[in-house]
């Protein structure tokens, strides 16, 4: 295992190119078991979730190359098991149920469990590929479907789940005729799938609105893609200038899918605008304090909640944060405290009190995002700060000490023990 060592206290200056998508890259990579032609994905980031999704691809029958940030997949006879030991290491395995139930008729996928933030239950989608004529069995910690052949349906989500969603569109798009999904979640990762589905010769409208229509067609082709810019990777860094007082420009940013992010940092004293080069980001004046609800999209997203705490423990005044998607998402703050953070957890709440000064500590990754709210922690306090058990990090950034070392941050990798 390894650790990032952190000297903190240097404002960041300078340019970073924000990496494709890992939420977009992760549906997409599966909806390559769709089309009967190559597919050649382009703006991949190198993460290890990309690298455990082209494994199981591969176990699954596909034919897969990767080179740089292009990926490129060739379906081949497909297998229908997804083992354990693959799917429990990252649980966005299940968005295979539904490209699989298309293509062949039948999917064993592992049940993905739970993870550090919470429960991570499946029950939608299930529910909604049972209205499109699968049969499931629970066995063994296996899902196991059947189904002749998929048939449109009428879908309402309980909630507007972004896996539930990109699960069922797959499903639906060689389904025998129309589907109607509705409470669909709207993130632009699922717009991102229906734009490349689209590009394979899928019929879909209405994604990014909460409703889906989908007409089913007998087969689908081979495509190029190029996957969108990661708005989380990106908004992470917008942070990283606000809690050290920087001067950041992002390139290859998605602005207009950070808007809540956006006005939520602005409205705390930053100066984040789109320039001719790209997304620039400072502060205004000294952050103030505001206040968070975690939303689906376009509300503020839960991905970027621990890492806008982190810059409210800097902040003046006193900020709320309300966790309303995850039920489990305030792993970060015992290790904020640790380092001198003031923030007091009511159930799904935490309320952050603004303190003058963070001072380094060893503190330890739980979660992706946990783990990236410690490294902006980091970056701010006074002395020597160690994230360990930095795996977490390693699912949803690419060399982040790279990036940041390359803006000025005195940052560096080395093993657990050293
Ligand atoms: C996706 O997870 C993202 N992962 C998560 O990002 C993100 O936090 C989440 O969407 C919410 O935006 C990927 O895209 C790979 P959900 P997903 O289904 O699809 C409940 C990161 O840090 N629910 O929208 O698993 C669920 O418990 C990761 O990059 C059910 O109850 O999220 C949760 O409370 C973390 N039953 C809520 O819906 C279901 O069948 C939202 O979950 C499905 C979901």
């Amino acid at each position: 295992m390894e650790k990032l060592i952190i000297e903190g206290g240097v404002r960041l200056q300078g340019t970073i190119s924000v990496n494709g998508s890992k939420n977009a890259a992760l549906p997409i990579l599966f909806a390559a078991i769709l089309p009967e032609g190559t597919v050649r994905l382009s703006n991949v980031p190198d993460l290890r979730d990309i690298h455990t999704t082209l494994r199981l691809l591969e176990m699954l029958g596909c034919d897969c190359g990767h080179e740089d940030h292009r990926v490129e997949i060739r379906p081949g006879t497909l297998h229908p098991e997804a083992s354990y030991d693959l799917v429990k290491t990252m649980r966005a395995s299940v968005l295979c149920l539904g490209p699989l139930l298309a293509r062949i008729g039948q999917a064993r996928v592992a049940l993905p469990g739970g993870c550090a933030i919470g429960a991570r239950p499946v029950d939608q989608h299930l529910k909604g590929l049972e209205l499109m004529g699968a049969h499931f069995e629970l066995a063994e910690g296996y899902i196991i479907g059947q189904c002749r052949r998929l048939r449109g349906a009428h879908v309402t989500f309980d909630m507007p789940t972004v896996g539930g969603t990109e699960n069922l569109l797959m499903a639906a798009v060689l389904a025998d005729g129309e589907t109607l999904l509705e409470n669909v979640a709207r993130e632009p990762e699922v717009v991102d799938l229906a734009r490349f589905l689209r590009a394979c010769g899928a019929q879909i409208e209405g994604e990014g609105s909460s409703c889906i229509r989908v007409r089913g067609v007998s087969s689908l082709h081979g495509t190029d893609y190029a996957v969108m810019p990661d708005r989380i990777e990106a908004g992470t860094f917008l942070a990283a200038a606000g809690i050290t007082d920087g001067d950041l420009l992002l390139t290859n940013c998605p602005y207009e899918e950070l808007e809540a992010v956006i006005l939520k940092l602005n409205s705390m004293g930053m100066d984040i605008r789109q320039t001719p080069e790209g997304v620039r980001a400072r502060c205004a004046h000294a952050l103030r304090g505001t206040d968070v609800r975690t939303q689906p999209y376009p509300g503020f997203p839960t991905d970027m909640q621990a890492q806008i705490m982190a810059l409210m423990c800097l902040a003046e005044g006193a900020s709320m944060v309300e966790e309303s998607i995850f039920e489990n998402r305030f792993m970060h703050v015992q290790e904020l405290a640790r380092m001198g953070a003031d923030i007091r957890i009511s159930g799904h709440t935490a309320m952050v009190r603004g303190v003058d000064r963070l001072t380094g500590a060893p503190v330890m990754a739980s979660d992706l995002r946990a783990s990236a709210s410690l490294v902006l922690a980091g970056l701010a306090a006074q002395g020597t700060t160690q994230v360990q058990r930095i795996y977490h990090l390693d699912r949803g950034y690419e060399r982040i000490e790279d990036k940041l070392g390359a803006v000025g941050a005195r940052i560096r990798r080395v093993p657990e023990n050293a």
